[in-house]
């Protein structure tokens, strides 16, 4: 009986460190207007959302080794009570609690958690447009935070990337290889409009294979604050 305990003690403290450690995410909405949160991550298959009107904030637990998460502002949206409706921007599928990813444009935070080394990959995206300014910041040391917020990316966007509540990246409009990166590695580089996103948010990608100014890391472990309208 002791011995039984024990093994089960045992086996419950080796489960523990691993399941314990997510991480928290803190999203404010600093805009003058209500913003619907979202997030989705796809492994595991994982989301939910918020309304967060001016000056509120929501604090979410992501788990650890999260891959393919994704916090992103929608605007203009209306759902009923039982949170069916739809957004202007970054609709998920006409749910308040997205289940996956939304529809551009959206401004997005990007993060796989606790990757090679035990460290966080984060990045801020316009691949998929832009629609509100976002700061995306370690709440503990050990990084650096990385700021989207130029609103002349909406107010001076291309005719043809031109859409209600923000700018398109120009993958979404032309959905073509040179802009959508998919002849694989090395085959496709900047274009004007690449170029017209990243003098405004030298941080954020700006086309797929935009790495080398675009990923950032974290210690895995690190939490963090995503701002809108920072
Ligand atoms: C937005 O980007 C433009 C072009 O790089 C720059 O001239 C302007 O100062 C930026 N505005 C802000 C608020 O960062």
């Amino acid at each position: 009986m002791a011995t039984s305990m024990a093994a089960v003690l045992g086996f419950l403290f080796f489960l523990l460190p691993l399941s314990a450690n997510a991480a928290t995410f803190e999203i404010v909405n600093r805009c003058s207007t209500t913003v619907w949160a979202a997030w989705a991550t796809i492994s595991p298959q994982a989301g939910g959302g918020r309304q967060l009107n001016q000056g509120e904030s929501w604090t979410i637990n992501i788990n650890a080794g999260a891959t393919g998460g994704r916090i992103w502002p929608r605007t203009g949206c209306s759902f009923d009570g039982n949170g069916r409706g739809s957004c202007q921007t970054g609709d998920c599928g006409g749910v308040l609690q997205c289940g996956g990813y939304g529809r551009a444009p959206n401004t997005l935070a990007e993060f796989a958690l606790n990757q090679f080394n035990n460290l966080d990959f984060i990045d801020i995206s316009n691949i998929d447009g832009y629609t509100v300014g976002l700061d995306f910041s370690p709440t503990t040391g050990g990084c650096r935070g990385i700021r989207c917020a130029n609103d002349s990316i909406v107010g001076e966007c291309p005719a043809e990337l031109r859409t209600t509540g923000g700018c398109n990246g120009p993958c979404t409009v032309f959905g073509t290889p040179e802009y959508c990166c998919t002849n694989g590695p090395g085959t496709c580089g900047p274009t004007p409009y690449s170029r017209f996103f990243k003098d405004r948010c030298p941080d954020a990608y700006s086309y797929p294979q935009d790495d080398p100014t675009s990923t950032f890391t974290c210690p895995g472990g690190t939490n963090y604050r995503v701002t809108f309208c920072p």
